[in-house]
């Protein structure tokens, strides 16, 4: 199979795997990031195939969508199988994928170039006006408030923690938003996160002002 094909399959698979999703893994999610990923890979010099396929990907064995992470691995492995992909590529997209999410900011960095741009292009697409749609999205999904003044941010958490527990929209930023900038692998994700980060300081600036009545 050519390589433009194995991606056609990906895209109408992922598309069909992710149908529904209201958790922040819709399809248009995987698109983003996967646009993301073609732009900073392109800069970054880095395996354009594997950086798409594994975008593609990215999400397809998150743990929130598998009854286990080791169940979403083991799909994913049997479908680069059966779809032809070469085996390096896909022993490559495996590990990307098995690696890149943030789970409380406790895991190894990635090591591969394609790894590091995957991550930042999925990083990306959790802050900045997208981030903050997310974010409230993604509350409304959990049953959790947007803000509560009362409740702190949480400072170091397991990924247990990170998961579970009453969480409010706002304090997300704070325990994971706010955060990702300076966690960019890549110096061209570095720039792209300055703007969106930006953009989510004014954001939060504005809200607390609107929750006093003062603006
Ligand atoms: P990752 O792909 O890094 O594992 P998640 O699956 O944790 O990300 O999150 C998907 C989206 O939902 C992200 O935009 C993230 O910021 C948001 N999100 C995750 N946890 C929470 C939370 N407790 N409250 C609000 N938004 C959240
Ligand atoms: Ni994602």
């Amino acid at each position: 199979m050519t390589r433009e094909r194995i991606l056609q399959q990906a895209r109408t698979w992922v598309q069909e795997q992710l149908a529904g999703d209201s958790s922040g893994h819709d399809w248009w999610h995987i698109y983003r990031v996967t646009e993301l990923a073609m732009r900073i890979g392109k800069a970054e010099k880095a395996d354009l195939f594997v950086c798409e396929l594994a975008a593609l990907l990215h999400d397809i064995a998150d743990e929130k969508l598998n009854p286990s992470a080791q169940a979403g691995m083991a799909k994913a492995a049997t479908w680069l199988e059966a779809n032809g992909v070469p085996a390096r590529d896909a022993a490559h997209v495996l590990a990307i994928i098995g690696t890149m999410s943030y789970k409380g900011g406790n895991n190894k960095p990635v090591r591969t170039r394609e790894a590091q741009v995957v991550q930042d292009a999925d990083r990306l697409d959790a802050i900045g006006a997208m981030g903050i749609a997310r974010v409230f999205a993604y509350a409304g999904w959990k049953g959790h408030l947007m803000h509560d003044p009362s409740q702190a941010p949480r400072t170091a958490m397991t990924p247990e923690e990170y998961r579970s527990g009453k969480n409010t929209a706002i304090n997300h930023f704070y325990e994971k938003l706010l955060k990702l900038k300076g966690l960019m692998n890549t110096g061209t994700a570095r720039q792209m996160a300055e703007h969106r980060h930006q953009f989510m300081e004014t954001y939060l600036e504005q809200f607390y002002r609107e929750w006093e009545g003062s603006r």
